[in-house]
């Protein structure tokens, strides 16, 4: 095996490794839209599309997550609810803080939270990771 191969291989370990590392567990919520329907702490009332999420207050971090992307993945339900995931990631767009949140819980559109998860399961497990 050539050098440079080896050399693209362990790149590309160190940056999947680097994401599993970086993946923070948490759970989810989702609300309804409008989603525009009072003035949002990021971006005031400018439309940002429907793949966005609320952060917690530490994840939110005083705004300095405001407009960071997150990939997020469903783990599995919080209660009995039969088949809580969809397989696949969402990337979501942080665009104000959920104070009702609990710690390491996302508060995900109701668009953004369907792609990933069954609406009926309320709240479910995941990670999400820059
Ligand atoms: C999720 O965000 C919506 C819209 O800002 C808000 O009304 C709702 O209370 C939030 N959910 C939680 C659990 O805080």
């Amino acid at each position: 095996m050539s050098c440079q191969i080896r050399v693209l291989m362990m790149l590309g370990m160190s940056i999947c490794l680097t994401s599993i590392v970086l993946a923070k567990q948490g759970t989810a919520v989702y609300y309804y839209p409008p989603y525009v329907r009072e003035s949002t702490g990021c971006y005031g009332y400018e439309d940002q599309g429907v793949m966005i999420a609320g952060a917690n207050p530490t994840l939110y971090d005083g705004g300095r997550t405001c407009g960071r992307r997150y990939k997020v993945r469903c783990l599995g339900g919080t209660n009995d609810t039969p088949n809580p995931c969809k397989n696949g990631k969402i990337t979501v767009k942080i665009v104000e803080r959920c104070d009702g949140c609990g710690a390491d819980e996302i508060n995900l559109s109701k668009d953004a939270f369907s792609r990933i998860a069954n609406l009926k399961a309320g709240r479910v497990r995941v990670d999400y990771t820059q």
